[in-house]
């Protein structure tokens, strides 16, 4: 089999799973490349603004900063952890062209609304569907809701490729210009193919959530000495510096992944929503209320979010139980904590975003995940319940006014907030 077919076969399933046409679709290396590519096709850049959740992935700012233009940052709702239309429009100014909006683990925003802002002003909006492949909107897929939408297929995405992304376009002059940057991209070289499979392997057939821990480490180390393909490379964290040969190619070895992985998406999706039934019962017994899903919303349920009082402290007991507990979204600039001016980001700007983020994080829902392990999660949870808070919740007056201070490498964070912030709408 030659290599374009397995790329054109990949395509043409993601287009099918998502119900658009495949020459809308363009892969790239890593989904941010994909929206940096987006940025230059619609001509972004210099003297730009484009709106992003204070509660992203710190690569997404660096796209947008890569292209010469601003990242304005929009507070996020307490129960969904997406922005509104109102948090949105409160940063709109005349410089402003485009909204990026967020599936944050799985879960859409109010489209609509945000829909028809962004139609009223003429701004183009770009949903960040690094975590939302899987889940929808009023039915609709996620990622075909706005004018354009970016994937992520990493490590622990909805369905995995390796390292990989792509992007969604809806116009097809957009598509035109997205498929011509494509092609100018060098394809993943023989080594890096070659270290991937390994890595493949290893991820189908050894890292299981019971090996979490070392594996997580070991994978860190290795990173750090550029011996596996991490997903950000240091110059990424440190700083708004576009790497070297930042842009590349999606590749076969990648393909065929996803064509397997996308084969038993439905199946995936499935053992997810069971997981979560399992997590919702266990939060139930612990008196602690579930994330929220609005009615408009499929949720993806790549995570399960939850509070605790200290961060580090809990990811040490869970380390020490090796249990597996997932650290998203650790700042409103994941996973920077300090400096975050370097990412044009003004510390308070955004409490609930800040707060939350200071005490997030989440439970596992990957598919391989036993009954077994659920149980010693649940055991865990249960015997450190003391350690928990409450998510927001609709019906709860949630108040968050008696935490202890975040910890201790957050910013000076305002952490102590006037009730009706943390109550959803
Ligand atoms: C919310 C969010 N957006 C974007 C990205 C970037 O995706 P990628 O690693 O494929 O560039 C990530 C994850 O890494 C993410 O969590």
């Amino acid at each position: 089999m030659k290599k374009g077919n397995d790329i054109d076969r990949y395509r043409a399933a993601l287009a099918a799973q998502m119900g658009v046409s495949s020459e809308h679709i363009t892969l790239f290396g890593k989904g941010r490349q994909g929206l940096y590519a987006l940025l230059r096709s619609l001509g972004i850049g210099q003297g730009d603004e484009v709106i992003v959740p204070a509660f992203t992935c710190v690569v997404v700012p660096n796209a947008i900063i890569y292209t010469g233009a601003r990242p304005v940052y929009s507070e996020i709702e307490p129960c969904t952890f997406n922005s509104s239309v109102e948090q949105i429009q409160a940063r709109i100014t005349p410089a402003t062209r485009a909204i990026i909006v967020q599936n944050t683990f799985g879960l859409s925003p109010d489209f609509d609304p945000i829909l028809a802002l962004a139609r009223e002003k003429k701004l183009f909006v770009i949903e960040d569907c690094a975590h939302g492949f899987g889940g929808s909107y009023k039915g609709r897929p996620n990622g075909t809701l706005g004018d354009a939408a970016f994937f992520s297929t990493q490590w622990n995405k909805p369905f995995s490729t390796g390292l990989g992304g792509f992007v969604y376009v809806k116009s097809p002059r957009l598509a035109k210009a997205m498929k011509e940057k494509e092609a100018k991209l060098n394809l993943p070289s023989r080594l890096f193919e070659y270290l991937l499979s390994i890595q493949l392997f290893m991820r189908r057939h050894v890292l299981r959530p019971a090996v979490y821990w070392p594996l997580l480490k070991l994978y860190r180390k290795l990173s750090s000495w550029s011996l596996v393909s991490g997903s950000s490379e240091s110059l990424e964290l440190s700083g708004t510096d576009m790497p070297e040969n930042y842009l590349r190619g999606f590749g076969a070895v990648q393909a065929r992944a996803g064509l397997q992985a996308l084969r038993r998406f439905d199946k995936i999706l499935e053992r997810r929503r069971e997981i979560v039934a399992f997590y919702d019962a266990l939060f139930k017994r612990l008196q602690l209320p579930r994330p929220f899903v609005p009615d408009y919303a499929s949720h993806g349920w790549l995570r399960y979010p939850f509070l605790v009082r200290d961060r580090k402290y809990f990811l040490q007991l869970a380390e020490k139980a090796q249990i597996p507990i997932g650290d998203w979204m650790k700042s409103p600039l994941h996973p920077i904590t300090e400096n975050w001016e370097t990412w044009q980001y003004v510390a308070g700007s955004n409490p609930v975003g800040e707060h939350l983020s200071a005490h997030m994080l989440n439970l596992l829902t990957d598919p391989d995940i036993t009954d077994h392990q659920l149980r010693r999660t649940a055991d865990f949870l249960e015997k450190h319940v003391r350690e928990l808070l409450p998510l927001p919740s609709r019906s709860a007056e949630a108040s968050f006014n008696d935490l202890s201070r975040p910890n201790s490498v957050m910013q000076d964070t305002p952490h102590t907030l006037p009730e009706a912030t943390f109550r959803c709408l």
